[in-house]
């Protein structure tokens, strides 16, 4: 037998049994002619000691051991002299009456410890030695209960687990796709799916009015904390509903998830932002409302006193720090630079400080009298002590580099905890979005989402006003879901396609398939998709997908570990028919 307990099990209940435990030496110390084993496995560690007076066997076995070998004890419990309240086996320890080997195991790479000494790519290299540690062990442990979380909400609520292929035709969701040629079709290619999106609309028109998916999806797009080139979702969709129906169904899901993994009650309905207020109080379409800092369109006010960079900006708009205003040159000056980086695009910054009595000093202090900057701080809702941070130029690029800028100050005032969370729904995307290098409009979510009802009309007068019915949930700033309400008439999925610029049999060749298919009876239907390795990073409460992730990729889509992608043989390629250029 190679265990009565794990190695998490052992209290002072179990004080003079006689187990066996198996699992991994973390750790073997000698202390005079007393050797101290730590004994890991994934429920825990546990101390085994070896004493003066064991058989000579044992005190063998015991000098042979070193880190990570793979061995069965047994022996008895006993209470421990000096108890260890660090871990939860720490008030007993075993005397050992028996040790065997099980299997080597080389010096490890790094320590397989709570925090290891490891670097990232070394420990990508050795992952399933990384995984033995406990915080990768708990984010595995994490991800798995969500998953059952989801299941029984979902399960409850009458949705079915229906699988749908990997192998498959393009989905149109914007990233590229991975391609996987055909030998039994030579010149021919499967694309991986970057979500199962046509498939649960062919399924509502089957008639499965409740269907979710935890499933894989591929993207070949840049990579970044929380992007990797296979990821999963929760995928869902429903017939037969609204935009409130399945808000509320999943707003209803996420709070279970809070409930039963996290052991958080939200009792208030999610708040709802449009996507237009997203973009000009916050600079970008998912708010990280934790905190309130909005941004405040200020060109009227600031525009017009002859400071040229301002007069020729399209755009000028300011935030208002809370305290900030005794801030130094010094924190000043990295602000500057903060904003001047290539990321986030400005060409330089203006600060107000609103200091005591109602004085105001600011870097352009000779453009402004004391009532403009009065005006200034009260359209920002500055106060006595609070730091005006102002950005101008175009207005799209200004809201993107003051949204950049809004988060840092959030980071650097410790209001972007990871332990609050802050849902929000944003709805009323628009439907498409003008592409002026190709002179094309594109599908802001893709071709199949609905347009708002009340703005049908626009479709064929002004396309680019037209509201999408789509929603996004944000939490804490991070984009988790994605959905609409579809369109399930044949004429306007044809109409659709005719505005993004297909030709009729363009579409067809395309996605005929779904077209045709919605000329036989499609319901009403809509759904939403969540990125799960997202929801487990925040739930986790960090920002890397990839701690989630069992067997992840780096940055540039490598998997260093099995050393892939890599070449395949000439053969393989011959009887793909393919060859390389
Ligand atoms: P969307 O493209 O918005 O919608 O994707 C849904 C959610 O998936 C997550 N996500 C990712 N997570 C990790 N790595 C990636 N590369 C990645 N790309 C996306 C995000 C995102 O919110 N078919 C539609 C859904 C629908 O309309 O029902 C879709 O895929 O959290």
């Amino acid at each position: 037998m190679y265990r009565t307990h794990t190695c998490g099990d052992l209290r002072l209940e179990n004080v003079d049994q006689i187990i066996t435990l198996s699992g991994w030496v973390q750790k073997a110390r000698s202390l005079g002619a007393m050797t101290f084993i730590d004994l890991r496995d994934r429920y825990g560690i546990t101390q085994v000691v070896v004493e003066e007076g064991s058989a000579d066997l044992v005190k063998e076995a015991a000098a042979a051991l070193g880190r990570e070998y793979v061995i069965t004890v047994s022996g008895k419990v006993v209470e421990r002299q000096s108890k260890n309240s660090k871990i939860a086996t720490g008030d007993i320890e075993i005397i050992a009456t028996d040790i065997t080997i099980l299997s080597k195991s080389d010096t490890p790479p790094f320590t397989i410890e709570e925090n290891s000494d490891g670097g990232d790519e070394l420990r990508m290299k050795y992952r399933y030695l990384d995984l033995r540690r406990p915080p990768l062990k708990r984010n595995m442990i994490l991800r798995h209960k969500m998953a059952q979380a989801v299941r029984n909400y979902l399960d409850s609520q009458n949705f079915l687990e229906i699988e749908t292929p990997y192998l498959i035709k393009s989905t149109p969701e914007g990233a590229r796709d991975f391609i996987v040629p055909s030998r039994m079709n030579t010149g021919e290619f499967y694309a991986l799916p970057q979500s199962p999106q046509t498939f649960k609309q062919l399924l509502m028109v089957s008639g499965y009015d409740r269907y979710f998916q935890i499933v894989r999806c591929f993207r070949d797009e840049d990579l970044r904390a929380d992007r990797q080139p296979e990821f999963t979702q929760i995928d869902c969709e429903m017939a037969f509903v609204e935009r409130e129906d399945v808000l509320s169904t999943f707003e209803g899901m996420i709070k279970s998830m809070f409930k039963t993994i996290m052991g958080v009650e939200i009792d208030y309905q999610f708040p709802r932002m449009s996507w237009q207020d997203a973009m000009a109080y916050y600079g970008n379409d998912k708010p990280d409302i934790r905190f309130e800092m909005k941004i405040n369109d200020v060109t009227d006010v600031v525009k017009g006193s002859d400071f040229p960079i301002f007069d020729s900006a399209e755009y000028i708009g300011a935030i208002a720090a809370e305290g900030c205003a005794a801030y130094t040159r010094k924190q000043i000056d990295a602000l500057t630079a903060f904003v001047k980086r290539p990321q986030v695009g400005a060409t330089g910054m203006v600060y107000v400080k609103c200091e005591a009595g109602g004085q105001y000093k600011s870097s352009v202090d000779k453009f402004y009298s004391a009532e403009q900057l009065a005006d200034l701080a009260a359209k920002c809702g500055a106060k006595e002590g609070d730091l005006i941070l102002l950005l101008c130029g175009d207005r799209k690029k200004t809201l993107s580099a003051l949204s950049a800028l809004r988060l840092e100050m959030g980071d650097i005032l410790g209001l972007r905890d990871n332990s609050k969370f802050a849902p929000l729904w944003v709805v009323d995307f628009p439907l498409l979005e003008w592409d002026e290098e190709t002179e094309r409009f594109y599908a802001m979510h893709h071709p199949f989402t609905s347009p708002v009802k009340e703005d049908l009309e626009l479709f064929s007068t002004d396309p680019g006003k037209v509201r999408a019915d789509a929603y996004d949930f944000i939490l804490n700033g991070t984009e988790v879901g994605g959905g609409s309400i579809r369109i399930h008439e044949a004429e306007l999925q044809e109409r659709m396609f005719e505005v993004l610029g297909f030709t009729p049999e363009q579409a067809q060749e395309q996605f005929g398939f779904i077209i045709n298919a919605f000329k036989f009876g499609a319901p009403p239907h809509g759904g939403i998709a969540f990125g799960f390795d997202r929801f487990c990073s925040l739930f986790g409460g960090t920002e890397t997908i990839r701690d989630y992730i069992a067997f992840p990729k780096n940055n540039s889509g490598r998997d260093v570990m099995i050393d892939s992608p890599s070449p395949v043989v000439e053969e393989q390629l011959k009887e793909l028919g393919i060859s390389l250029r």
